[in-house]
């Protein structure tokens, strides 16, 4: 990255560009209107297998050295993927197999994208010829800075070739003993015992229940599957050049995929995110993306997608307003990305997305988008001293895998409408909303650095993560707790001897039973300074061991048992919050929590429709204010005096933002360097 960051001097802006679905003609005018939008890197070839190899083994690369050429000579450099997301008709057809099978037992076939089971060893061959072709030819372009490996990895396949991966993915797990998969799965349970291992097969569509232990170990297998993928084809093209960033573009909360994994793999982390323009509120979970996307690899990350404005995939698909996309680009920038690209430079004149916004919209360069895009790619340079800065938080938010898939990939549980993302979105909001800077961790991410610790939704809980919660809290952290977490082990089975099991002595209470709520259900609360709330939902019957009650059920069947308690832990604390809390007490009980912790915010009183992340590097940092609303202004109190980079001008106690204005404060850097 540091070497992309040193040959594109700025912010790497550009898109998406698929030439070959245009004529030679218009080649030469997208590279001019590149050049005037100050476009300087672009993601070529992601579907162009068909053009590439138009028949087995016959290459066609001219159009793809002419455009290389072009836009070298035109100064833009390249991030060239390999097309393994779309084989062509040849390879669907000429090889059946290497189409998926869906969980419903349908095959998938051609005329879409992602049709490829990516177990298949045929598939699989066809994909490493392509890429090292790919490799052999461009390895060495001058316009070459970036692999850009297939595109958005995901689903799985349910062929017989997938569950014989499956097989000998378990194999591998279980130590090739099948009675350690037998416990890890419970098959003791409805008669499931296994007595050999051809007899295991992927979990299709259940006519009714389905085992909980082996959906979760289908999900790891099935994120396993596609990393092999990309690995296979990274060691292809770094065994031509190993000093460029090889990396994939990974979706907003995509479940199917452990991007903690993943990203162990990549040279930089790269995302794509739609927001839908005709959501409210889809700027929390964008900045929460944004901020497992910077924590991933703990380095500054890759807008890779965006768009410009409207997308295709909603019933309806809403236009971004004016200074919307603007907006959102700087979100992401102020929550670490290095870049804002987009979905894609010229808009498609057929297919599926050809109402799918783009830099270039089919209305030119007389449209509002083209307009904002090159106002924004000729203002990117005014804060290109933030390029490749770091950030320091002292929260820490867990965001893992196998937590989602232990709590969403089974029937079962007291309540199966839980929605992962979802829960860990409600816990973040208050903090985004308070201007609090949050970093976000797996269950093997190193927790000592941080003073506070929320983990909301991990129903299911590593025990190596338990422990280094418990040395963390210990050691004087403050955890802040969601219901239903800590209940059972990796292989979804219930910890013993009682909830919440692996958080009993963190919490200091125990369960004795879970209480969902019927639905229309509401509870009163009351707090301990005698403020009450109306909750909804879950409740659960919590008795305290070493925990005292912060706030109790005040009407319903547990009325006077404690919903909210405080445990003592080492030099540390707990704070479990055993209900769901309407938004605005859990704003209260997380804000009060990192407060009393220590932590102070990036600023103080400003309304909560602003947003304030800070980057920083050796020699200063920079304080993004970001107002959200379309019609509200905000005057916000900054902690030190500098410059808005944005327009020049010096910046004292406060400053004041215009509806959807950003602000980038540079200060001089006084203390330590942030850590990159
Ligand atoms: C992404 C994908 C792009 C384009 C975009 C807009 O998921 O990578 O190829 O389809 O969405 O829908």
């Amino acid at each position: 990255m540091a070497g992309l960051r040193a040959r594109l001097r700025g912010f790497a802006f550009g898109g998406d560009y698929n030439p070959e679905q245009w004529d030679r003609a218009v080649w030469d005018e997208d590279v001019a209107l590149m050049r005037r939008a100050g476009v300087n890197l672009v993601t070529l070839g992601v579907f162009a297998w068909a053009s590439l190899e138009p028949e087995p083994g016959r290459f066609e690369f001219g159009w793809l050295d002419e455009v290389m050429d072009l836009l070298h000579a035109g100064g833009i450099a390249v991030d060239l993927a390999t097309p393994t997301a779309a084989p062509p008709v040849w390879l669907s057809h000429g090889h059946p197999e290497v189409l998926p099978v869906m969980e419903d037992g349908k095959t998938f076939g051609f005329g879409n994208r992602l049709h490829y089971d990516p177990t298949s060893p045929r598939y699989r061959q066809h994909a490493a010829r392509i890429t090292t072709a790919l490799a052999e030819r461009y390895s060495g372009h001058p316009a070459l800075a970036m692999w850009h490996i297939s595109n958005e990895y995901g689903p799985i396949a349910y062929t017989p070739g997938a569950a014989a991966a499956f097989r000998d993915w378990l194999r591998r797990r279980y130590g090739d003993d099948l009675d350690a998969l037998n416990d890890a799965w419970y098959t003791r349970f409805w008669s499931q015992r296994y007595t050999s291992w051809d007899q295991v097969a992927p979990p299709e569509l259940p006519r009714s229940w389905s085992n909980p232990a082996r959906r979760l170990d289908f999900q790891r297998f099935a994120s396993d599957a596609l990393r092999e993928c990309f690995i296979s084809e990274r060691d292809i093209v770094r065994s031509y050049r190993d000093d460029l960033p090889v990396l994939t573009n990974f979706m907003r909360f995509y479940r199917h995929a452990d991007y903690w994994r993943w990203a162990a793999e990549q040279d930089a982390v790269a995302l794509d995110i739609y927001p839908d323009p005709g959501r409210d509120d889809s700027r929390v979970a964008a900045a929460l993306n944004f901020d497992l996307m910077r924590s991933l690899r703990g380095q500054p990350w890759i807008l890779m997608e965006q768009a410009a404005s409207a997308v295709s995939q909603w019933r309806v698909n809403n236009v971004k307003p004016p200074g919307r996309m603007r907006l959102g680009s700087y979100q992401a920038i102020a929550h670490g990305a290095d870049s804002v690209m987009y979905f894609q430079w010229r808009a498609s004149r057929g297919g599926h997305e050809r109402f799918h916004s783009a830099m270039l919209p089919h209305s030119g360069t007389g449209a509002r988008t083209w307009r904002e895009v090159e106002a924004l790619g000729a203002e990117l340079p005014r804060i290109a001293e933030a390029l490749g800065s770091g950030s320091r938080a002292e929260i820490a938010v867990l965001f893992d895998w196998d937590a989602w898939w232990g709590l969403e990939t089974a029937y079962g549980l007291p309540r199966n409408d839980f929605d992962y993302p979802g829960m860990v979105t409600d816990h973040y909001r208050p903090l985004l909303e308070g201007h609090f800077a949050a970093d976000v961790v797996s269950f093997d991410s190193d927790l000592s650095r941080y003073r506070v610790l929320v983990v909301a939704g991990a129903h299911l809980v590593s025990d190596g993560f338990v422990a280094r919660l418990e040395r963390f809290v210990a050691a004087g952290g403050t955890l802040l707790c969601s219901y239903f977490c800590g209940v059972v082990d990796p292989h979804n089975q219930v910890r013993q001897p009682a909830y919440p099991g692996a958080f009993r002595g963190l919490i200091g209470a125990y369960i004795d039973e879970y209480w969902p709520a019927r639905d229309g259900e509401t509870f009163e609360v009351r707090f301990a300074d005698g403020t009450t709330s109306v909750c909804d939902w879950w409740q659960e019957s919590i008795h305290p061991e070493s925990a005292r009650a912060v706030a109790w059920y005040a009407s319903g069947s547990l009325s006077g048992r404690p919903a909210v308690i405080q445990n003592p832990f080492g030099s540390g604390r707990v704070v479990y919050v055993g209900t769901r809390l309407p938004p605005a007490t859990l704003h209260d009980t997380v804000l009060a929590t990192v407060r009393d912790a220590g932590v102070a915010p990036l600023v103080e009183a400003a309304p909560d429709f602003v947003e304030a992340a800070r980057r920083g590097n050796e020699h200063a940092e920079f304080l993004f204010l970001l107002n959200h609303s379309d019609t509200r202004t905000a005057r916000v109190a900054v902690p030190a005096p500098g410059v808005d980079l944005l327009t020049g001008v010096a910046v004292g106690d406060h400053v004041s933002l215009d509806p959807l204005a950003v602000a980038v404060i540079r200060t001089e850097r006084q203390r330590q360097p942030a850590a990159t």
